[in-house]
């Protein structure tokens, strides 16, 4: 049809419009980077679930600011280095509202301060160091920190567990390893335990039996090793083989379908915090784990909660911002007071960390299991 034929039929006044109806209704991108490839692909995959949840549940339900939102994703391919590129790239090019991301505090810390200089809001779901949220007034995170994750599990250890001599065993090239050891280590001895051995390791190692061998000559009582999964799959396994029966004790790290698989029985006895149980009888949480189970086959854990409560709280913030301007959402964001979120009711405190309880949780009989949940 000629465009003569066309303009004739449909009346100049629709066209203009539609035009000006479809410029409304340009999506609001957000930036999400994360580790979809390489060594912790699994922490990009489960967060991704949690976030595309979030972002087409919003969308059916008519978007923010009447616009619909949209997930560009960028990936590290969990390399160092890659963070920092990737939060550019979403910033300059794909001209994002706000970020979210990274898991791993090393790739928050890095891409922390991109986001501060060019005063872009970053959400991070789970990194938990406290120096992430120290990069600026722009960066936010969804979880709790170390800090308050370290009390809690020096705490179950002296009080629940009745153990007084703790082993460390750290990764010393990741923040979150010697950042989580040091705030364990604090309250443990300031209880009135003590650490009588501390080794260390860098990521990638796969053999820890020297360090494990040091550790047992100190008679220790537990072996506290903040980590992530493979590690403490491994460590566990050649503490086993070496007639190490000793309990291991970590942190939200430990969280990811391959745990159980990597450690097998090895596991039996280690204690965890985080972030979420599935076994919460709260019944939007029961709703969350439904639909989650329905569209992915897979009972959500911590990371994919955290990540569907990150962006729900970014298009919260752009909603009461009434704007996608970066300045009125990172303001909107700073104000976050009770916002319902699936891992807790959140306030956002003057640190720009969210205020919430952990769950601990157990490994019994090659299964996880629930123990309790400890407020700050
Ligand atoms: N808290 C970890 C960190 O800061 C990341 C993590 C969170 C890993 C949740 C697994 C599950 O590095």
């Amino acid at each position: 049809m000629s465009l003569r034929v066309f303009l004739r039929i449909v009346p100049l006044s629709c066209l203009l419009l539609a035009s000006a109806s479809t410029r409304a209704a340009e999506p609001i991108k957000l930036g999400f980077f994360m580790s979809m490839t390489g060594r912790d692909a699994s922490f990009g995959e489960t967060s991704l679930r949690g976030a595309q949840m979030a972002i087409d549940e919003l969308n059916a339900a008519g978007g923010v600011l009447g616009r619909p939102l949209e997930l560009v994703v960028a990936d590290n391919r969990s390399l160092a280095g890659e963070s920092a590129t990737a939060a550019k790239k979403l910033i300059n090019r794909d001209k994002v509202v706000a970020l979210i991301g990274e898991c791993a505090s090393s790739r928050s810390l890095e891409a922390a301060p991109v986001a501060q200089t060019a005063g872009v809001p970053m959400v991070s779901p789970a990194s938990t160091n406290p120096r992430v949220t120290e990069a600026g007034d722009c960066i936010f995170r969804m979880c709790f920190a170390d800090p308050f994750q370290g009390e809690v599990l020096a705490s179950y250890a002296y009080r629940r567990l009745g153990l007084r001599r703790a082993a460390l065993l750290v990764d010393n090239s990741a923040p979150y390893s010697a950042g989580l050891a040091a705030a364990f280590a604090r309250t443990f001895t300031t209880l009135g335990g003590e650490v009588v051995a501390r080794q260390q390791y860098t990521a990638g190692d796969k053999d820890f039996r020297a360090q494990l061998t040091t550790l047992r000559a100190a008679a220790p009582d537990l072996i506290f090793l903040p980590s992530y999964y493979v590690d403490i799959g491994l460590a566990a396994k050649q503490a086993r083989e070496l007639g190490i029966t000793l309990p291991f004790l970590g942190g939200d790290g430990y969280e990811a379908p391959q745990f159980l698989e990597i450690g097998g029985p090895a596991l039996n006895g280690t204690c965890y915090s985080t972030h979420f149980s599935p076994e919460n009888s709260d019944p939007a949480v029961r709703a969350f784990i439904a639909r989650h189970q329905a569209r992915y086959q897979i009972t959500p854990n911590g990371l994919s909660a955290l990540t569907y409560d990150s962006v729900r709280l970014v298009a919260d913030a752009i909603a009461r911002a009434g704007s996608t301007d970066r300045a009125a959402v990172r303001a909107a964001l700073a104000a976050t007071r009770d916002f319902p979120g699936i891992t807790g009711r959140t306030s956002i405190d003057a640190r720009r960390d969210a205020v919430k309880e952990a769950a601990i949780m157990a490994v019994r009989d090659g299964r996880i299991v629930f123990v309790e949940n400890i407020r700050p």
